[in-house]
């Protein structure tokens, strides 16, 4: 299969559409994002790695990032992460505060920022928070094999001072026992992995392991379990889109994390990792021509997992 052109084609299919969708603008800095982008990349098992668009220009990966922190939390604390997260598809937007009274604290998923919270409490555990925003880093480098990764501090500072309802999240599960440090420790990682800034072509790279078993397939390390990789995928494929998770599935068919910035990773197990980026979002919250990509791609590459 020429990957190349399958990228070339879903870019130009796509090029009339370019600036689509609604640039999200409840943290100032994103708003000010020029919508006319697009970027795809696709790094394969095999080590090879094909672009399209805009796809060395670095974005906020925002909620992408809590696939990597996910990943560590396991790394640290294992199985017992679920006693204080669940596992569950919220069927609600990302922000969301609804079940967390009813569920005494508990968030359904660690993909909704009230699970993200959760666990970024957990990757706090013994640091402080300086060092967990470097811990986080130095991960995220590795993963992407790129010492060039880092954080915008403009978007960190904007949702720091924007946060109102992170705020309300985190106090909320502190008030049930469910957050171990001071909030404004924890928020302050938190508000900091989201703005991570990376490109299409470092994003796919960095979701590698995902793809291949929990190893990186170019440099050979082992970066989580087979076992491991398998379970964060399917927390991917089930709630990686927030309330937009079984339409994605049912269009795209690969495990997949959104975030805000208007970025998508998506996982094809056994074949990429695939990284695409436009910051116009869908009613979701969910890039729009990002998601039209990953559809494109699943049905030209027959990679849809139910394939
Ligand atoms: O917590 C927030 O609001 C943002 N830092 C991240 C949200 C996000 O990316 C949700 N995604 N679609």
């Amino acid at each position: 299969m020429d990957l190349q052109s399958v990228v070339d084609d879903i870019y130009a299919d796509l090029a009339p559409r370019i600036g689509e969708g609604k640039v999200a603008d409840y943290i100032p800095q994103l708003a000010r994002v020029n919508p006319a982008q697009f970027g795809i990349a696709i790094t394969t098992v095999g080590g090879e790695v094909f672009s399209a668009g805009d796809a060395a220009v670095p974005f906020s990966i925002q909620s992408i990032s809590k696939v990597f922190t996910l990943t560590l939390a396991l790394g640290k604390a294992g199985e017992t992460i679920w006693n204080r997260v669940g596992r569950e598809p919220s069927g609600s937007a990302f922000n969301s505060i609804v079940q967390l009274e009813q569920e005494q604290g508990i968030p359904r998923n660690p993909f909704i920022n009230a699970g993200a919270i959760v666990v970024t409490d957990m990757v706090l555990a013994g640091h402080a928070p300086r060092e967990a925003i470097g811990e986080i880093l130095r991960f995220v480098r590795y993963l992407a094999d790129d010492e060039t990764v880092g954080i915008d501090d403009a978007v960190a500072a904007s949702e720091q001072a924007t946060g109102y309802r992170n705020r309300a999240l985190a106090n909320f599960m502190r008030g049930f026992g469910n957050l171990q440090h001071p909030v404004d420790h924890v928020l302050g990682v938190y508000f900091h992995q989201c703005a991570l800034a990376m490109t299409c072509r470092q994003l796919s790279r960095s979701g590698l392991f995902l793809a291949n078993s929990g190893r990186d397939a170019m440099s050979g390390h082992s970066v989580v379990s087979n076992r491991r990789a398998r379970r964060i995928n399917a927390l991917m494929l089930t709630c990686g889109h927030y309330d937009g998770s079984g339409d994605f599935a049912y269009h795209v068919g690969l495990p997949g994390k959104s975030g805000v910035g208007g970025g998508i990773l998506a996982i094809a197990p056994g074949k990429a990792s695939i990284a695409v980026w436009s910051p116009g979002l869908n009613k979701v919250g969910n890039s729009a021509l990002g998601s039209a990509a990953l559809e494109m791609l699943a049905s030209r590459t027959g990679w849809s997992v139910f394939e």
